[in-house]
């Protein structure tokens, strides 16, 4: 199996498929009800001024939808949508030449903002406040700067992590919104969706069976029912029962709660290695062998959620509700333990 099939992040070889699924519309986004609620009055109050909207910053665990997001807002507002991300833009000449390109009213879309140099960033402040660019010519005592005005946009920007942004850069956002894990019904409600986009039939007891194993991730869910679907035409008949998807479901080792190998090694490592915690993030990566931002971004936080995992000031715990699920007998807390956890709980 793919050991990442339970990672959020976009897969290459599903970028087209993905966007063939995307909803293109407000009114077809399932879930996020607030952040589309705020976004609707925004996006109509601008319209109404015929002003451009104002920037977007989008932030939360990868899969939940910012990118999706991103093109309905550019959709909404009947302008283009231009697409790049942080580690792209290397130089500030890179991103001065996708400003100084667009069209009055774009939509210029930034995933993985924090990632941008901060050198960078800079580039950025006058671009968002004053739709202008500071440009230096010249060298040493002859450097002169020289405005360039831009045409006002949209930036809409997307981030795992809204506390590794700068404070100038947060400041110059009007509307900042975090997406939250989807509930089992959104979920639902988007593989079926998905389903009848793939024209593949998919009984409902399935279509709930994937959802809860989804980790809350639309682009899990999407992932694992095209995967499940396979299964359903090679081994049944391409009809999506529970039967297949649990069976599915169990030889790709996503468990009935959807963890995968990962979070396994991850949470019994804790176990095994230091009876339960606290532990750092960065010892609990280098035991398991995996990189300490993967596990920050993409397995902790959904951890955190179902409440198997606790930050604590001396480093991560993990819960009775993981002993529980792994069928292991509950060790009692040592005294030095509970310390830290109650003073992290006051
Ligand atoms: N496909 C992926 N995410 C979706 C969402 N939030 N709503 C509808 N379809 C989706």
């Amino acid at each position: 199996m793919d050991e990442r099939i339970l990672d959020g992040k976009v897969l290459e070889s599903e970028e087209s498929i993905e966007y063939s699924l995307r909803p293109q519309w407000l009114r077809e986004y399932i879930g996020q009800d607030k952040v589309k609620e705020n976004l609707s009055v925004f996006i109509e109050a601008a319209k109404m001024r015929e002003e451009t909207l104002d920037h977007v910053l989008l932030y939360g665990p990868p899969g939940l939808g910012k990118t999706t997001l991103a093109a309905i807002i550019a959709n909404e507002m009947g302008v283009q949508l231009r697409t790049t991300s942080g580690p792209a833009i290397e130089k500030a000449g890179d991103l001065a030449a996708i400003l100084s390109s667009l069209q009055p009213g774009d939509v210029l879309f930034i995933d993985e903002i924090h990632r941008m140099p901060k050198a960078i960033e800079e580039v950025l402040y006058p671009a968002m406040e004053d739709f202008c660019l500071d440009i230096v010519i010249g060298k040493d005592s002859g450097a002169r700067s020289v405005r360039v005005e831009l045409p006002p946009f949209t930036l809409v920007g997307a981030t795992t992590r809204a506390g590794n942004l700068s404070a100038p850069l947060r400041d110059r956002f009007g509307v900042i919104s975090r997406l939250e894990y989807y509930n089992e019904g959104q979920l639902k409600e988007i593989v079926t969706r998905t389903a009848d986009i793939l024209k593949t039939e998919i009984h409902e007891d399935a279509a709930i069976e994937i959802a809860r194993r989804s980790r809350g991730t639309p682009r899990i869910a999407n992932r694992l029912l095209r995967r499940v679907r396979d299964f359903a035409q090679v081994k049944g008949d391409g009809n999506t029962t529970f039967e297949i998807a649990d069976y599915a479901l169990e030889l790709m080792q996503v468990d009935k709660v959807g963890l995968d190998q990962i979070d396994r090694k991850l949470l019994l490592g804790i176990i095994e290695k230091f009876k339960g915690g606290p532990v750092g993030l960065d010892t609990i990566a280098a035991t398991i062998g995996e990189d300490s931002g993967t596990i920050d971004d993409v397995y902790e936080p959904y951890l955190l959620q179902i409440g198997f995992i606790q930050r604590t000031p001396r480093g991560r715990v993990v819960t009775e509700s993981v002993y529980r699920h792994f069928d292991l007998p509950i060790p009692c807390v040592e005294p030095d333990k509970k310390s830290v956890q109650s003073s992290f709980e006051l």
